[in-house]
């Protein structure tokens, strides 16, 4: 799907027309140059936010959608996106050539912005999983034309909300993908063909390499495991500069090892490698983009299964950083990964600050839902760009404390540090401080992603499945990066 901006000249299949609950839908089309009498199906259209209605004309363009998008007061990123969701969901179900969009009477930020943001989530919305589906659903037009005057400037900007768009449906292919097909060599294959053709470099580090860098968490966690495991390594850009280091979970799937998990919805922890296909969608982007930065991405990625050779309770394992860990429970394995890679991003790079994204707890969920993101920081420095930033494209997060008081319950008798805390005792937090111990001094901020990467059912705004949260929310910080 071919999307652009212009005052069409050619013939439109169907015009999506956006209004707001305080308009007359008379008027809309009036100002549309539409001449329908919207007496007869008005009152099939309540024009609450995401509300769809296809009506029919004998002139051009012979279907027009009326998307609703709620009142005017509320008109924010988060209902632009539904809105657009919803409209391009039902045109996938028509064969048309050709879809135009206007915009609406009231628009919010400044126009660049406004035409990002729509860039990203008509590209955001077209996507669809049903690669092994024999039937396909969707047929997507070949046009889609945002009605805006073209100007070059804008033209740019539309082009670069497409390019976010496209990256985060990468990253939301990955997630989706069964465990079956998305190994952990299936991830390392992806970054190297991702690296040739978005121009930046990657290096894969197999399991021998992994043991002889001292990973022994990484090796630990994989030993259950038939898949070997990998460690990926990105870096784009400027490396005279102290690189922004980016570390994803790459768990390929979580079963629990012998601390195994119960068999309902055990499916879905094919997405625990969520952060993982964050890092390579963040990549992709900012080097379409061409983002005057110095990235580095690490992902450690595994199974987490059982066998007689995976890693037991009461094991006690050597990290990356010296560190010896007591395995209480082989379910904390996203914590294990992630302590060797940020202790390997200490050792390797200077890093400016470091990101992680990580579906690590379920009790992220428990407390925010699927709508915000757990965000920790051992530094304030960057709370407002993220903010800002995540107002901008509404990829929400909430801020959580790394409470001190927590770290005791880690304490081990035998080794330095246990990997879980008490039973429901503050989960996430103690998921975040166990990371911070391997941390150091260098800014962090770590992203809890396990009630927002996925999303079990169809919502307004994104369709079951993988979310690709966080591609955005990243770029944007990147961007605004001084
Ligand atoms: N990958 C899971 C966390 C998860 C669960 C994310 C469900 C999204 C949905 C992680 O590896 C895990 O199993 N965490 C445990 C930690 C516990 C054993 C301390 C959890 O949250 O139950
Ligand atoms: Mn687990
Ligand atoms: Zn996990």
């Amino acid at each position: 799907m071919n999307i652009t901006l212009a005052r069409p000249k050619q013939k439109l299949d169907l015009l999506i027309l956006p209004v707001f609950k305080e308009s007359e839908i008379k008027q809309a089309l009036k100002q549309n140059k539409i001449d329908l009498p919207s007496e007869s199906f008005s009152a099939d259209f309540k024009k609450e936010l995401g509300d769809t209605l296809v009506v029919y004309s004998q002139n051009d363009p012979k279907r027009i959608l009326l998307v609703g998008l709620g009142e005017k007061k509320s008109f924010e990123a988060q209902s632009w996106r539904i809105a657009i969701e919803s409209s391009v969901n039902l045109i996938k179900s028509l064969k048309l050539s050709a879809v135009g969009l206007a915009l609406p009477q009231k628009l919010f930020g400044t126009l660049k912005d406004f035409i990002e943001l729509t860039g990203f989530a008509v590209a955001y919305s077209s996507y669809e999983f049903e690669e092994y589906k024999k039937e396909k659903k969707v047929n997507l037009p070949k046009e889609f034309i945002i009605l805006q005057n073209e100007q070059s400037t804008l033209k740019k900007t539309l082009e670069q909300g497409v390019i976010i768009g496209t990256a985060a449906n990468a990253s939301k292919d990955l997630s989706n993908h069964p465990a079956n097909v998305a190994t952990p060599t299936h991830l390392a294959d992806h970054a190297l063909k991702a690296a040739k053709q978005f121009n930046f470099t990657c290096k894969v580090l197999g399991s021998k390499e992994i043991q002889n860098e001292g990973m022994g968490l990484l090796t630990a966690v994989s030993a259950g495991s038939e898949e070997p495991a990998k460690f990926i390594i990105l870096e784009y850009g400027n490396t005279k500069k102290p690189p922004v280091v980016l570390v994803g979970k790459g768990l390929t799937f979580d079963s629990g090892g012998i601390s195994i998990k119960p068999s309902e919805k055990m499916e879905e922890m094919k997405y625990d490698m969520s952060g993982g296909a964050v890092v390579l969608g963040v990549f992709e982007a900012v080097a379409k983009l061409k983002l005057p930065i110095h990235l580095v991405g690490l992902i450690p990625s595994s199974e987490n299964l059982v066998s007689g050779k995976a890693v037991k309770p009461g094991d006690i394992i050597k990290s990356h950083s010296g560190e010896t860990v007591e395995i209480i429970n082989t379910d904390a394995e996203g914590r294990l990964v992630l302590a060797d890679a940020l202790s390997f991003a200490n050792k390797h790079y200077k890093p400016r600050m470091i990101l992680d994204f990580a579906t690590l707890t379920g009790a992220v969920s428990v407390a925010l839902g699927d709508q915000y993101t757990g965000y920790f920081s051992n530094t304030k420095a960057f709370v407002k760009d993220f903010q800002k930033a995540s107002e901008k494209m509404s990829e929400k997060f909430w801020e959580l404390p790394l409470a001190e008081e927590y770290q005791t319950q880690m304490k081990s008798s035998v080794a330095d540090i246990k990997n879980v805390g008490e039973h429901h005792n503050g989960g996430v937090i103690t998921a975040a401080l166990f990371l911070k111990h391997f941390v150091g001094t260098t800014p962090w901020i770590h992203f809890d992603t396990g009630g927002t990467s996925w999303t079990t059912s169809n919502k307004s705004f994104a369709k079951a499945g993988s979310t690709g949260w966080g591609v955005y929310l990243t770029v944007e910080f990147l961007r605004q990066l001084k």
